[in-house]
């Protein structure tokens, strides 16, 4: 028994080695980011995003409405509201920059995330929208 465990964790190390390095892990299946981005992406999301967006990037119930401010509540990022209308650059260019400038409420990350991090936290959120909402995204030059 103890042996196979310890077969079993050889081959684990075996496979997180092979698996871990940078970018020849392979991508989610048709996707443009790996498993292990979603992972950090879901750390960042929890400490920098999910106090307005929510935990699984849910948004809030009236983020389409205004309120009294005229100021917009935090959005869905979960592929419910708009965030696949623009594309990845246009995604990270709003969590860099924040939307104070340009009269709304959230604050930009540039100075504390790095770009592998604006990356990661964008695929942890992006691996909530359903496969047609991505392809959707993709059609509409997503990538590009
Ligand atoms: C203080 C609350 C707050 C925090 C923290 C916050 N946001 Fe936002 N976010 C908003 C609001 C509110 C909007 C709507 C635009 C505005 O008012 O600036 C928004 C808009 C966005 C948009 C544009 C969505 C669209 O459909 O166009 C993205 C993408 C986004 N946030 C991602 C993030 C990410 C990723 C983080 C964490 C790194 C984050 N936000 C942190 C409140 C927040």
């Amino acid at each position: 028994m103890q042996i196979i465990k310890m077969k079993a964790l050889v081959i684990l190390i075996g496979v997180v080695l092979l698996s871990g390095c940078g970018d020849s892990e392979p991508k989610i299946e048709g996707r443009w980011y790996s498993q292990s981005q979603v992972d950090a992406g879901q750390r960042l999301f929890a400490d920098n995003c999910a106090e307005c967006h929510g935990l699984a990037a849910q948004g809030t119930r009236d983020w389409n409405k205004p309120e009294a401010d005229g100021k917009y509540p935090p959005p869905p990022l979960n592929g419910k509201a708009h965030a696949w209308h623009h594309p990845l650059k246009g995604l990270k260019r709003s969590i860099n920059q924040g939307g104070i400038a340009i009269g709304g409420s959230m604050p930009g990350f540039s100075d504390k995330l790095a770009d592998a991090e604006v990356d990661a936290v964008v695929s942890y959120f992006q691996s909530k929208w359903p496969d047609p909402i991505y392809q959707a995204w993709i059609d509409r030059g997503g990538l590009n």
